[in-house]
């Protein structure tokens, strides 16, 4: 071996470089309806609409759709089509596009949506020329060219926004039995089946998949005009805005457990949101491609530099934006769709109005997690909590990881370990502190353990090919997979979270579902075969391949239908009174209902740091605002700058908790130096001191579906410098995180977008962008609060959160250029349902020259909160107020007033008015 290769083996012995094994995992090309149909472009698509079949009912176009060969001057029909069109309320449209008579049904995704999509109006407003024109109420219109088959969507301007075969990508492969050839064609005597080029089988490595039903592949190309950049599809490690994929493999969203995943990469990992928005200063608009089975997405950017402009001519036409993109399914129907905007935040609601949001969270999970795989006995969780109280930092719930359980089997403890664990639990929520414990999905196949020998004895498993029981490799050793698409198993499932099936566990005892793509370390590309079987209501006459489904047409929704059997456990093991939280690893469109997300197996490196912000605004996008990164990273050690940073970062990202591989140094914060626990301290307080700021975003989530960590363009769509920017991001409207992500940091570039000015929230310094140098100390995290807001703050920091309930307020009023802001606050019990009957406050507050009001924006809703107004802190106030007065309840008190920092930092001293009631506080000149 030559001298530099020995020192390259060396340094990666040493430093312990490590990286995916790509060779597990398929690309295009050995992906066989990838390799077939992405050179399929046609040069005219054959599909077209039959005009004189068109029906308009209520919301519904429907329609039949034919394939003809175009060569074909006889016209010969190939195959039939159902074709709908419908309009949904909020400016969404639905295109469906299935086989007319199948073979047998072919799947269509079951739980993604929330409910069925609410009917808007839908009116044909002419048929001629070969086209038909439509227009739903607020004015969006649908212009179907019937040959070849074509749909534009036109924006309220009249403009084309989205168009739909405009590349000749519409595919619907049809279904079709496979014949026994009878001819033996290569003459050794026997006769052959029919499996031209992989159509009745495939073969990855070890890993023979029978493909029982041929090739059922669909495809559709979507082309956004004027757009500058696509966004979504999470979950991919290469940044927010997607990249032109011509050269190299497309995106791929297949839930894969990617062991050591590596950044900069469109391979699929663990979660698949097959949500799209493109974007320009014209208007967002997105497409949602309702499909689970495994998906190929490509993307063309004719706006990216790296696109010869002769090509962008010759495509576009001369138009100089263009994005075109193309989904490509291994299974399903053609059902997408169409977000039609016309602002970022419209295309995001619009998304979450159809797949759901995520409800409101149970307070302490917006607290600071401790978790590590693994803590190992009682001794170790009292030792851990205990060292939170003595180093003074907050801390909400610490996480068992799999070694709790009696030998990987789900719902029993290590009686060894852990023989009491009722009173682990009570010793933690004496402080107002919860426990997160995991449930992995896979079974151990161990007699005598109550759950094989049930899922065994009532067939509750999810089937191989030929019917029995699957058996895979995971955790425990050989291992099945429950098969939660029987409602029956789904229901027992859930059964096994009640208090007295799982013991030792109480309302303070949350879930964490890992491993839930499903993993499957021994089988194709470390999941499930495909060719799997799962449960299929029973219908009449339905029999062999009819009556089941096969794992490639739910792939990427498993994990889904797990989180939503464990979360209807959590919520009737305690009557529906407690809200639960549930953290998962797989990610599929709808997962927000269910469950919070994070980023999985990550590593303790700077590029991980500063990956974490991309993922998780994609994931927020996508729905799943309730997302967060390992802190340290997973695999290595984070040295105490890293881990600093780390800490700093995470302290304002939506899910906040640090987790490391069983194999790594201890990394709780104590064991750092004295310096990086006290860094790790104040960022943990600073996570703190903000989280009625965080509920209150959550809680308006739950609202107004919209995300709670945004990306910039979402406030600033015509501000073209926002559109790329994935390392700074906004909380709601009101604050802008720019994390430092690299070592030995000095100084960071921040974008202020808008007029701001935007306030420095550790000195109310005001800054105007749009660019600043922002100088950095190890002790700064750059964070701005934009002038116009109101954040509500709570600076008593105690040992959890609950145990703030009733402290009191600091309201932080940042003035934009009229001397006003506003904002909002919702406080309730956070941990039950009682919202839901009224009991909660959600305040407006407004503050103008004159006066400053809290009012209770919710009719009838009351809280009975014993948290009260400690301070107001006014940044940026250009004439004082000579005195102000409180009003509450009938009663007015002058209060006491302080000016700081250049006279433009006004402090209101304890007005201690109520924040269970209505207040105001007038301001005379
Ligand atoms: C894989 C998860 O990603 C990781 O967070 C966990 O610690 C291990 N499984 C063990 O359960």
């Amino acid at each position: 071996m030559k001298v530099w290769a020995l020192v390259l083996v060396a340094a990666f012995v040493i430093i312990g470089i490590s990286a995916v094994d790509k060779n597990k995992f398929k690309t295009c090309s050995q992906s066989g309806f990838c390799k077939r149909l992405r050179p399929f472009k046609p040069e005219k698509s054959q599909y077209s609409l039959n005009l004189d079949s068109i029906l308009v009912h209520g919301n519904v176009l429907s329609a039949e759709v034919v394939t003809i060969d175009a060569a074909d001057e006889k016209r010969t029909v190939l195959w039939k089509y159902a074709f709908k069109l419908s309009a949904l309320a909020d400016g969404t449209f639905r295109v469906e596009l299935d086989e007319a008579d199948p073979l047998y049904p072919r799947y269509r995704t079951q739980l993604a949506l929330d409910g069925e999509p609410k009917a808007d109006g839908l009116k044909l407003i002419s048929k001629d020329d070969g086209k038909v024109i439509l227009v739903n109420t607020q004015g969006h219109k649908v212009i179907i060219t019937s040959e070849p088959l074509k749909l534009e969507f036109l924006d309220l301007n009249g403009e084309v926004a989205v168009v739909l075969n405009e590349n000749s990508q519409l595919l619907v492969e049809p279904l079709r039995a496979r014949r026994e050839k009878v001819e033996d064609e290569d003459g050794d005597g026997a006769n052959q089946l029919d499996d031209e080029e992989g159509t009745w089988s495939e073969t990855f490595q070890s890993h023979h998949d029978s493909k029982p039903r041929g090739n059922e592949a669909v495809s559709l190309d979507v082309v956004f005009p004027d757009a500058d950049h696509v966004y979504g599809i999470p979950e991919h490690t290469d940044g927010l805005a997607l990249k032109t994929t011509t050269s190299g493999d497309p995106y791929r969203l297949y839930n894969l457990d990617v062991f050591e995943y590596i950044l900069d990469s469109r391979m699929a990992i663990y979660g698949s949101v097959p949500v799209m928005y493109a974007h320009g200063p014209k208007r967002t608009v997105g497409v949602f491609w309702h499909n689970s089975a495994e998906t190929w997405i490509d993307v063309v950017n004719y706006g990216e530099g790296n696109v010869v402009s002769s090509l962008v001519n010759l495509v576009t036409g001369g138009q100089k934006k263009r994005v075109d993109a193309r989904f490509l399914s291994e299974s399903g129907i053609v059902d997408m769709f169409v977000l039609m905007g016309s602002t970022p935040g419209d295309a995001f609601r619009q998304y979450t109005a159809l797949t759901g949001t995520t409800p409101l969270p149970p307070k302490f999970s917006l607290g600071y997690h401790q978790c590590r795989w693994n803590y190992m006995d009682e001794a170790d969780v009292r030792s851990v909590d205990e060292n939170f109280d003595v180093h003074d930092i907050p801390m909400d719930s610490i996480w068992l990881d799999i070694e709790y359980t009696n030998k990987k089997m789900y719902f029993t403890w290590d009686v060894v370990k852990f023989p009491r664990p009722a009173e682990m639990v009570a010793n933690l929520t004496a402080k107002g502190r919860k426990m997160v414990v995991i449930v992995d999905p896979h079974i151990k196949r161990e007699p005598g353990y109550f759950l094989h020998e049930d899922a065994t004895e009532l067939g509750y498993y999810v089937k191989d090919r030929d019917g029995k029981d699957y058996e895979g490799w995971c955790w425990p050793g050989s291992s099945s997979y429950p098969d939660f698409f029987n409602p029956v198993v789904s229901r027992y499932y859930s059964d096994r979270y009640r208090f007295e099936n799982f013991p030792g566990t109480s309302k303070d005892v949350h879930l964490w579902n890992d491993m839930n793509e499903p993993s499957v370390f021994n089988g194709p590309e470390v999941t499930m075969p495909k060719d799997c079987r799962h449960y299929k209501p029973p219908q009449d006459g339905l029999e062999g391949l009819a009556a089941y489904w096969e794992h490639r047409h739910v792939h990427n929704e498993y994990g889904l239908w797990n989180l939503r059997a464990t979360n209807t456990g959590l919520l009737d093991r305690a009557d529906g009174v407690y809200r639960p939280f549930l953290l998962t690893r797989a990610v599929f469109a709808g997962t927000q209902r269910y469950s919070a997300v994070w980023t999985g197996d990550n590593t303790a490196e700077w590029s991980f740091l500063a990956a974490s912000v991309p993922m998780c605004l994609s994931l927020a996008i996508a729905g799943n605002s309730f997302c967060g990164s390992d802190v340290g990273g997973f695999f290595k050690y984070p040295e105490a700058e890293l881990m600093t940073r780390w800490y700093q970062a995470a302290a304002f990202q939506p899910f906040f908790r640090a987790h490391s591989h069983i194999e790594t140094k201890r990394r709780e914060p104590w064991l750092y130096p004295a310096a990086t626990t006290a860094l790790i301290r104040d960022a943990n307080r600073k996570r703190y001191a903000l989280l009625d700021f965080w509920y209150t975003l959550f809680y308006e989530h739950t609202v107004d579906g919209l995300p709670v960590m945004r990306p910039l363009f979402q406030h600033y769509p015509d501000e073209p410098a926002t559109y790329p920017i994935d390392d700074q991001y906004l909380l709601g409207d009101a604050l802008l995180v720019k994390p430092v992500t690299t070592a030995g940091a000095s100084s960071v570039e921040v974008y202020l977008p808008g007029d701001g000015p935007w306030y420095d929230v550790d000195t109310y310094v005001p800054h105007k962008g749009p660019r600043i140098t922002q100088p950095v100390t190890i002790s700064k995290i750059p964070v701005y609060q934009r002038g116009g807001t109101i954040v509500p703050r709570r600076e008593r920091v105690r040992r959890s959160s609950a145990l703030m309930a009733d402290d009191p307020f600091t309201l932080v009023v940042a003035l934009d250029a009229n001397n006003s802001a506003r904002g909002s606050l919702y406080i309730d019990d956070g941990e039950t349902y009682e919202y839901k009957n009224n009991k909660y406050i959600y305040a407006k507050i407004e503050f103008g020259p004159d006066e400053m009001t809290y009012t209770l924006a919710s009719e009838g809703a009351q809280y009975p909160t014993g948290a009260w107004l400690e301070r107001v802190v006014v940044a940026g106030i250009r004439a004082a107020p000579r005195s102000a007065r409180l009003q509450q309840d009938g009663r007015q008190t002058a209060l006491q007033m302080t000016l700081h920092k250049g006279n433009d930092v006004l402090v209101l001293r304890k007005p201690a008015a109520s924040m269970a009631r209505p207040w105001t506080i007038t301001f005379a000149y």
